[in-house]
C-alpha cells in the first residue's frame, strides 16, 4: 500500500478538513504531517459545524485512527480545548488519536515571540494567526525545542524553564510586556492531557500500518503557497506544506507516496499580507467574501478574495505532484454573468504563464480569460450530471490547464454537499 497526500493548493482554507471528513470511511489511517494551530479545519455533518485545529479530520469516524504526525507543533491550550470538545460530542478521542513523540511543543512564551516579532515588524508584518507558530519551528531548527517525547522525562521542568529563560531574553530586546504567570497554568494543564492520550513512535507505527495493507491518508494544512520553500517568503508559514512535508512529517519514504489529492477552490482567497495577484479590492471581491463566507476559521480576520489563478494553480500541481484535484466552493460563484480566470500574467513588459520568483504588484499584473457564468443553485445538486453546461466549461477549462483530472466538486460546507466526477478515484 501507498500514503494517499491530500493538501492544499492555495494559501489555506480550500475546504481541506471537509473533503478529509468525506475521505475517511476509505481510509485506516488519517496523519496530519506539517502545522498546528495556525490551522482550522472545518467539518459540517448531522447539523454539526466543528473546527479542528490539531487534531486530523478523521477523528468523527468510527473506524480510523488518527495521528498526529512528527512535523506538526502542538500548543497544549488549543489542543486541550480541541479534545474537551470532541470528548463532549461523545468522541473516543483517547481510542482514535495517536500523537507522535517527535512534534515539537508550542510554549506559551513562542505565543509571545511570535506578537513581538509581528509587532516589531509593523507594516512589514507578516499577518501571521499568533499562534507562536514561527518561534516554535525556529526552535525546532536551532534545536531548542521541547518535544511530546520529553514530557514524561524527570528533567521536563527543567527543560521548560531553560528555554523560557532564552526567550525571556528575546522579549527583553524587543521590550515586549507580558505576564507568563498568567498563561502557564493553563499549558501545564494541556501537558496533564497529553500525558492521558497515547504517544507514539509514529514513523514505525505507519510503516508497519503499511505493511499491514492499511490505507493511509496524510492530511496537509496550510497551502502550498504559504510553504516556508515554495511560498511568497518571507509572507508564508514555517513549515513544508507540500507533498514532501508528508514525507518528513510523517516518516514515509517517498517512494510510498501514492495518489497526491490537491483541493483548491474555485476562486482564491488569501489571509494575512504577501502578495495576490488576482486580489480583488472592489465590490466582486466583497460579495465573493460575503457570499463565501470568507472569515478565517481559526482568526475569524476577513480574508482576501480574486479570481482563479491558473499559473499560480499549475506551480502547486508541479511542485506537489498533483495526480487529483477537487474544487471547493463552486456553489459560491454562482450568479455571475462572467467569471474571470487569470491565464497569464504580464511581467516586466513579457506575457508569462508561469508564477515567477517575486511576484509583487509592482512587477506583475494578471491577465484574464473571460468565461461564462451560471445562474444556477448548486446546494442542492447530488451527482455531477445536473452541473449547469457553463459549470462544466469551467471544470474542463481548469482540467486542461493543470493538465489534472478534477474529481470531486463541492457544492456546499456539508458532507453531503459533494459532487463526485470520477468514482474510481475517490
Ligand atoms: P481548510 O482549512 O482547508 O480545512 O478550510 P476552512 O475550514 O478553513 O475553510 C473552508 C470553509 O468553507 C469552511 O467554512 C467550510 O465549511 C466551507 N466549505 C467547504 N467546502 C465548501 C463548499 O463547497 N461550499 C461552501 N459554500 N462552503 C464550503
Ligand atoms: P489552514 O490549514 C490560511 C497564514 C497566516 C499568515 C501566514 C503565517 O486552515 O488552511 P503563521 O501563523 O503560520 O505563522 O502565519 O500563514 N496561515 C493560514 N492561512 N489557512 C491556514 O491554515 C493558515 N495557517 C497560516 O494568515 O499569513
Ligand atoms: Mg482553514
Amino acid at each position: 500500500m501507498k500514503v494517499d497526500v491530500l493538501l492544499g493548493l492555495q494559501w489555506g482554507d480550500e475546504g481541506k478538513g471537509k473533503i478529509v471528513d468525506v475521505l475517511t470511511p476509505k481510509y485506516d489511517i488519517i496523519g496530519r504531517f506539517q502545522g498546528g494551530p495556525n490551522a482550522g479545519h472545518t467539518l459540517e455533518f448531522n447539523g454539526i459545524k466543528h473546527v479542528l485545529h490539531t487534531i486530523p479530520s478523521g477523528i468523527f469516524h468510527p473506524k480510523a485512527v488518527n495521528i498526529i504526525g512528527n512535523g506538526v507543533v502542538i500548543d497544549p491550550v488549543v489542543f486541550k480545548k480541541e479534545i474537551d470538545a470532541l470528548i463532549k460530542l461523545g468522541v473516543d478521542v483517547k481510542a482514535k488519536l495517536l500523537i507522535s513523540k517527535r512534534a515539537h511543543l508550542i510554549l506559551p512564551t513562542h505565543r509571545l515571540l511570535d506578537a513581538a516579532s509581528e509587532a516589531s515588524k509593523g507594516k512589514e508584518k507578516i499577518g501571521s494567526t499568533l499562534k507562536g507558530i514561527g518561534p516554535t519551528y525556529m526552535d525546532k531548527t536551532g534545536r531548542n525545542g521541547l518535544r511530546v517525547g520529553d514530557i514524561d522525562n524527570p528533567n521536563f521542568k527543567e527543560k521548560y524553564l531553560a528555554l523560557v529563560e532564552k526567550h525571556k531574553q528575546l522579549l527583553a530586546f524587543h521590550q515586549y510586556d507580558y505576564k507568563l504567570e498568567e498563561l502557564e497554568p493553563a499549558w501545564f494543564e494541556g501537558i496533564e492531557v497529553l500525558k492521558g492520550l497515547v504517544r507514539v513512535e509514529s514513523e514505525h507505527y505507519i510503516n508497519d500500518a503499511l505493511k499491514n495493507n492499511q490505507a493511509i491518508l496524510a492530511e496537509g494544512a496550510q497551502g502550498s503557497l504559504l510553504d516556508i520553500d515554495f511560498g511568497s517568503y518571507p509572507f508564508v508559514t514555517s513549515s513544508n506544506t507540500i507533498c514532501a512535508g508528508a514525507c518528513t512529517g510523517l516518516g514515509i519514504a517517498p517512494n510510498k507516496i501514492g495518489n497526491v489529492i490537491g483541493i483548491f477552490k474555485a476562486y482564491c482567497t488569501r489571509v494575512g499580507s504577501g502578495p495576490f495577484p488576482t486580489e480583488l479590492e472592489d465590490a466582486t471581491g466583497e460579495q465573493i467574501r460575503k457570499t463565501g463566507n470568507e472569515f478565517g476559521s481559526t482568526t475569524g480576520r476577513p480574508r482576501r478574495t480574486g479570481w482563479l489563478d491558473l499559473p499560480a494553480l499549475k506551480y502547486a500541481v508541479m511542485i506537489n505532484g498533483v495526480t487529483e484535484l477537487m474544487m471547493m466552493k463552486a456553489d459560491i460563484l454562482s450568479g455571475f454573468e462572467t467569471i474571470k480566470v487569470c491565464t497569464h500574467y504580464s511581467y516586466e513588459g513579457k506575457q508569462i504563464d508561469y508564477l515567477p520568483y517575486d511576484y509583487s504588484p509592482e512587477l506583475l499584473s494578471p491577465v484574464y480569460v473571460e468565461l461564462k457564468g451560471w445562474n444556477k443553485d448548486l446546494t442542492g445538486l447530488h451527482n455531477p450530471e445536473e452541473m449547469p453546461e457553463a459549470l462544466n466549461d469551467y471544470i474542463n477549462f481548469i482540467e486542461q490547464a493543470t493538465g489534472v483530472p478534477i474529481s470531486i466538486v463541492s457544492v456546499g460546507p456539508n458532507r453531503t454537499q459533494t459532487l463526485i466526477r470520477n468514482k474510481e478515484l475517490v
